[in-house]
């Protein structure tokens, strides 16, 4: 039986015997897990823990601003880098799906190795992986890492030589959230969708620029505070859009258009391992497919996924 506040009280006694004085640094994702862990440390060890929160350029429309401020809010010591123009360059011209995990999980190495040399005498990395990454990276590897190469869990880059620690490690999601809650962490923040690491990357199918960008930003932003406003979010598991890389015509008042088409996906699932397209209201599709095509300028067509996994996977890439 699971009690927070006293794996809170024992793993903060636990890090301050480990860690001692020595420095820790953290990268920030956004997510539940590394938020959980920078607090839990933050607790055991204050000010020595030195947390990076990269932007990449490709998260969520303000996602970068709105959630520096609320670390910051928080209490934690943050560093936000916007790497934004990294990423885009190291993605110029790159269409292939497994490519652009390969150049996103290089180029988060890089900026993430430079910021670390930044810190002086830091000896620890703490990351925050929990139970269920363990497994998935001890025994028979799971379908999602075996077919599609995911970058932020796992590996440590050789030449770093840090001290890895990790609170959350014995972990399962729920309990992550439970003790996210005892530390006070905003209920929001908690009940976040899921987010791939290389972010709206692999939702632009085909070559990235900034173009592709900004309209995907401005979909997911549609599609995202529909869901919320009209009370889905929560019984979705995860939910986003993808930029097809296809034009289709339409019409505009008198006017033909020829414009890209995007694809909306919410499903349900509990690991992610497997999951079924939720069944959204047909008032709700109506509502936002309007809205997108309305206020997103150079989207002339919405299509809903209705793919289970298997044989599809959650994202598109
Ligand atoms: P798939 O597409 O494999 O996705 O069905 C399963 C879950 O994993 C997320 N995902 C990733 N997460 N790095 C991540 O951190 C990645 O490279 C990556 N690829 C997929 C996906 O969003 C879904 O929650």
């Amino acid at each position: 039986n699971f009690t927070p506040n006293a794996f809170v009280e024992e793993i903060i006694t636990e890090m301050k015997e480990k860690i001692g004085n020595d420095k820790v640094v953290l990268g920030l994702s956004g997510g539940v897990d590394s938020t959980v862990a920078a607090v839990l440390l933050n607790k055991a060890i204050g000010k020595n823990l030195y947390c990076i929160f990269v932007n990449n350029g490709l998260l969520r429309k303000n996602e970068f601003q709105n959630v520096l401020n609320q670390y910051e809010g928080m209490g934690l010591n943050v560093k936000g880098v916007d790497a934004s123009q990294r990423f885009y360059d190291a993605l110029a011209g790159i269409t292939d799906p497994e490519l652009k995990r390969k150049a996103i999980g290089n180029a988060f190495i890089e900026v993430f190795d430079d910021e670390s040399h930044r810190i002086e005498d830091v000896k620890w990395l703490a990351q925050g992986t929990i139970y269920p990454d363990v497994i998935e990276s001890v025994s028979v590897k799971g379908p999602s890492a075996t077919i599609k190469s995911h970058h932020n869990v796992g590996g440590l880059p050789d030449f770093m030589k840090l001290k890895i620690v990790e609170p959350l490690r014995m972990l399962f999601k729920d309990e992550v959230r439970r003790v996210g809650a005892t530390l006070g962490i905003d209920p929001e923040l908690l009940g976040r969708h899921p987010f791939p690491g290389p972010g709206l990357s692999i939702r632009i199918l085909g070559d990235i620029t900034l173009e592709k960008v900004r309209i995907l930003q401005e979909v997911d932003a549609v599609f995202i505070d529909g869901l919320k406003s009209w009370g889905l979010y929560d019984k979705v598991w995860q939910a986003g859009a993808i930029l097809l890389p296809v034009n289709s015509v339409g019409v505009m008042g008198d006017e033909r258009t020829y414009e890209k088409v995007v694809a909306l996906r919410a499903v349900e699932s509990t690991d992610g391992m497997t999951a079924d397209w939720v069944r959204l209201p047909y008032d709700f599709l109506m509502k936002v497919s309007n809205d997108i095509i309305n206020k997103v300028k150079g989207v002339n067509r919405v299509v809903y996924d209705i793919s289970s996994k298997p044989p599809a996977t959650i994202e598109w890439e």
